[in-house]
């Protein structure tokens, strides 16, 4: 078989991880062949390739990005998209697509399975957001990037008296936020979940100043307050809809600072969390992704998705993995807010 590869969405390390573990077992175990997509979906919409073969993925196990770039390119923005798509993998003779992406090149993916189009889907999104698998690689080096942000944070919060506010990424899902912030011992955790209470963020703030420690806030960038007590900016929209969200770190410094007097500062952590090398976990979990991925397009087993249930790598439909984000629940919010203030 001649199999496409692409990879959609934000870019998170673990990525050429993934495509490593495709080519690698693809061409070595079962003698199929490769071709890269360039830039997401873009790629098979104007018939954009790059080779991939055992050569070209030599040396990119812990390299962050993709090396076939990415994408928030929506195949469907256009009425004659899959169309172009299908003409594209008759020109080129690719036989199956993996698509590696989050939930928007992967509701993609599903809604081109449904109109013909063979392929397999691999999780990816240091949000951590996708239902249907326990993890998405790119989050625990996401996590870990955050949490040794904060441990720094702490020292100068304590030297300056000050309070210090993190914005951390996670536009729907608070999970960076969470997992980071109970890692890394934060007074509050802010996550898009549950709406919160700048009156009750402001006396977490002045319990902490009371034990003589600085406070630290950890606050995920889709966190909002409860409706009518600030203002937020919107932001613009992307090709599938998203606002690109903008500011929540500085709302709070401002309402902080303008309520308790205390001086604070905010700090955006952004794609930094995004960049660089992965965590052996991720690399792990990338890997193994690919070789599951490529496993199901040998066997033909199209419109599947692969997923970690525990220590297992298992198909579920993409249907059913695109349907629903996985969100916070309360219980494990719940366990966060013991060490708030
Ligand atoms: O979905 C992954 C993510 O990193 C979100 O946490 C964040 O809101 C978004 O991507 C940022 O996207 P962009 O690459 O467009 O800045």
């Amino acid at each position: 078989m001649k199999i496409g590869v692409l990879t959609g969405g934000g870019d998170c390390p673990g990525l050429n991880a993934v495509i490593r573990g495709v080519v690698r077992k693809g061409v070595g175990v079962y003698g199929h062949s490769f071709v890269g997509f360039r830039d997401g979906w873009r790629g098979p919409l104007e018939n954009d390739t790059v080779p991939l073969d055992v050569a070209a993925v030599r040396g990119i196990l812990p390299r962050g990005g993709t090396i076939l770039g990415s994408s928030r390119t929506n195949p469907y923005a256009a009425a004659d998209g899959p169309a172009r798509v299908r003409e594209t993998l008759e020109r080129t003779g690719v036989d199956a697509l993996i698509a590696i992406g989050g939930e928007d090149t992967l509701g993609a993916a599903a809604r081109l399975h449904a109109e013909g189009i063979p392929v397999v889907g691999v999780p990816k999104t240091i949000d951590n957001d996708l239902s249907a698998t326990d993890y998405t690689f790119g989050f625990d080096t996401a996590v870990n990037i955050a949490t040794e942000a904060i441990d720094r944070l702490h020292t100068t919060a304590e030297s300056h008296h000050r309070v210090l506010v993190v914005e951390v990424m996670g536009r729907h899902a608070g999970w960076i936020a969470l997992h980071s912030g109970m890692a890394a011992g934060a007074n509050v955790i802010l996550i898009p979940e549950k709406p919160f209470d700048i009156d009750k963020v402001c006396a977490f703030v002045e319990q902490r100043f009371a034990t003589r420690y600085a406070p630290i806030i950890v606050v995920a960038e889709g966190a909002t307050p409860i409706a009518g007590t600030t203002v937020v900016r919107e932001g613009e929209l992307d090709a599938f809809g998203h606002q690109r969200l903008q500011g929540i770190g500085a709302l709070l410094e401002t309402e902080i600072r303008g309520r308790t007097g205390r001086e604070t500062r905010a700090t955006v952590l952004g794609h930094v969390q995004r960049g660089g090398t992965p965590t052996a976990f991720d690399r792990w979990l990338a890997t193994r992704f690919g070789l599951h991925a490529v496993d199901a397009v040998h066997d033909g087993d199209f419109g599947k998705m692969v997923a970690l249930h525990g220590t297992r790598v298992e198909r579920v439909p993409l249907a059913e993995a695109t349907g629903e984000l996985k969100v916070v629940p309360e219980h494990l919010y719940a366990e966060a807010e013991v060490f708030f203030g």
